[in-house]
């Protein structure tokens, strides 16, 4: 199934991920994908929030995982930009944190074809195509 929303805004983006994280089951992957700036960390905020997290969620970029434990599940928050291959995500338990009970959530997920589960939501943030600077499409297959 796959479904597409419109994001005017950074709160929109907000919103349709804490959405997401309201619905939220143990074991989810959700996949984030979209270029620099498209907003894959404001959407795991608001699923965070959605989740119940009252947590600081900030970009894991140079720490590569965050977990905020504070909500009904635990959210195991990578951004795998940095990663050089995927041996280095073998080397911090990435695919004990996947097999847990908590949500594990990808950004730059694209980049580590070969660890993404087949069962994985992906979200695609792409910019507005006429333009619009704070535009966004939110495609979600699942
Ligand atoms: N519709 C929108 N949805 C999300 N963010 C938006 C939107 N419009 C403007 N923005 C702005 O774009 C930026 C998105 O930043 P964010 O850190 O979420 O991007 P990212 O995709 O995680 O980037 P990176 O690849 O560097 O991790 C924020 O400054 C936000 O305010
Ligand atoms: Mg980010």
């Amino acid at each position: 199934m796959t479904k597409e929303f419109y994001s005017a805004s950074s709160a929109d983006t907000f919103n349709i991920g804490a959405g997401f994280g309201e619905s939220a089951t143990p074991s989810t992957v959700l996949c984030l994908d979209g270029d620099l700036g498209a907003g894959k960390t404001v959407f795991t905020k608001g699923f965070a929030k959605g989740l119940g997290s009252q947590a600081l969620v900030t970009s894991p970029t140079y720490t590569l995982m965050h977990i905020y434990d504070d909500g009904r599940l635990p959210i195991y928050h990578f951004d795998v930009y940095r990663i050089d291959d995927e041996d280095e995500m073998a080397e911090i338990g990435f695919e004990e944190y996947l097999r847990g009970d908590g949500v594990t959530i990808i950004e730059w997920a694209t980049l580590i074809p070969g660890l993404i589960p087949k069962d994985a939501i992906r979200v695609t943030i792409n910019r507005d195509p006429r333009g619009d600077a704070d535009g966004r499409v939110i495609t979600v297959e699942m």
